[in-house]
């Protein structure tokens, strides 16, 4: 299908464009058990290292970040959306190949890491084409935290976080 191979082309390029930093094994299937004593407890996540690198597609553009969870209940990000993209949906990379997930987990006391050449948001249909310098206003819900709505900066089509450029 047309619209796949243009996913499986972008997402190449993106692990071309940085060496490959090894996957993370994350994006387990949504099991949904929640026999864990936790009470009224709720997840305290915060968001850091997002970016998105300028798309070199017209229709599809890549997102990263990183979700902190410092409290000791586990949550889960459930759908991401933007006003940009008609939908943005949520990858895993494993061996080269990335597959659609429906959720991430977030553990407790730790992260979910969205970076170039692993996980990875994939913003489609988009209705602009965001520039470098810009943001892109994005918010992430969650299976028991209230949403977050965070604005990603668009960084250079060949950004690195590690360097900065
Ligand atoms: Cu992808």
């Amino acid at each position: 299908m047309r619209h796949r191979s243009a996913v499986l082309t972008t997402a190449a390029a993106l692990a071309g464009a940085l060496a490959l930093a090894g996957c993370s094994d994350s994006g387990s299937t949504s099991g949904s058990t929640s026999g864990s004593g936790s009470g009224t407890k709720k997840a305290e996540l915060s968001v850091s290292g997002s970016y998105i690198p300028q798309p070199v597609s017209a229709d599809m553009a890549a997102g990263f970040l990183t979700i902190t969870n410092k409290s000791g209940s586990k949550d889960e990000l459930t759908s991401v959306s933007s006003d940009v993209a008609g939908q943005v949906t949520m990858h895993s990379t494993a061996g080269g190949a990335m597959r659609e997930q429906n959720s991430f987990a977030i553990p407790a006391h730790g992260q979910l890491v969205f970076k170039s050449g692993g996980n990875h948001l994939m913003f489609e249909k988009l209705k602009r084409t965001p520039k470098q310098g810009q943001t892109v206003t994005v918010k992430l819900t969650f299976a028991e935290s209230g949403p977050l709505t965070i604005e990603m900066p668009v960084k250079s089509a060949t950004y690195n976080p590690s360097t900065g450029h």
